[in-house]
């Protein structure tokens, strides 16, 4: 077992832990995303069947080893609430893309807040980049409203850029910079990084 795996990365804030999903934890990402209001923006779900967050999470460690995908369960009271996580990294230019889902009880309780303020230290402190994209749906007007009040800058719309099935969506680009990021709220919250990051996220 690589060092990334046997000493995962574990990021703590004052109220959410953000952690590797296992097995172990089917079942209740089976509940948050099998809800069509969670998964209404993405390409996948809602979930109609528990083998569907196992394959999802049986495919990640892979994902961590190439540096395709960072992705964590966002805990709050040792529950799952959501997942976000790092994804389309680019090593040459520093950047890479912030996505996140959190089941509908969780919406408007400030843990999008606090899970983009551990994902940011860890991309920003731990990890080396400089940049952070989000995208959201030109028609998801709730996503593009909370990445504004986090403090990610709205950059413009990119055409035709998703597929879901037959598909082709519109979203808009958001992004955040190591700069800005120093200078805001998400900075403030207390976070501590423990375990090793996986060497093909690891920039600086
Ligand atoms: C997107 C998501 C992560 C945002 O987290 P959240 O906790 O719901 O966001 P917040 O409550 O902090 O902020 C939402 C903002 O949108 C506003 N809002 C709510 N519904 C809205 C709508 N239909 N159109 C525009 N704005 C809306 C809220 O008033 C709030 O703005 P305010 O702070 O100025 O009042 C969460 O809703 C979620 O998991 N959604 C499902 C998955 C998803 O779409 N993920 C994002 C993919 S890019």
């Amino acid at each position: 077992v690589t060092p990334h795996e046997s000493d995962p990365l574990v990021i703590r804030g004052p109220r959410l832990t953000l952690r590797y999903a296992t097995a172990d934890d089917t079942p209740a990402l089976f509940a948050l995303g099998s809800d069509p209001a969670v998964t209404r923006y993405f390409s996948w779900g809602p979930y109609t069947s528990p083998e569907q967050p196992a394959a999802y999470i049986a495919s990640l460690p892979s994902k961590r080893e190439s540096g395709s995908l960072l992705d964590f369960l966002i805990i709050e009271d040792g529950e799952p609430i959501g997942v976000t996580g790092l994804s389309e990294l680019a090593r040459r230019d520093r950047r890479a893309t912030v996505g996140s889902w959190f089941g509908r009880a969780w919406w408007g309780t400030g843990a999008n807040f606090e899970s983009k303020a551990l994902v940011a230290a860890l991309a920003f402190e731990r990890l080396g980049l400089e940049r952070l994209t989000a995208w959201a749906n030109t028609r998801n007007g709730r996503s593009q409203r909370a990445l504004e009040r986090i403090g990610f800058r709205r950059e413009g719309v990119l055409r035709a850029w998703h597929r879901h099935g037959e598909t082709m969506h519109d979203v808009v680009v958001f992004s955040l910079l190591r700069a800005e990021w120093e200078r805001s709220a998400l900075r403030e919250v207390l976070t501590t990084i423990e375990g090793t990051a996986p060497p093909q996220f690891t920039v600086a």
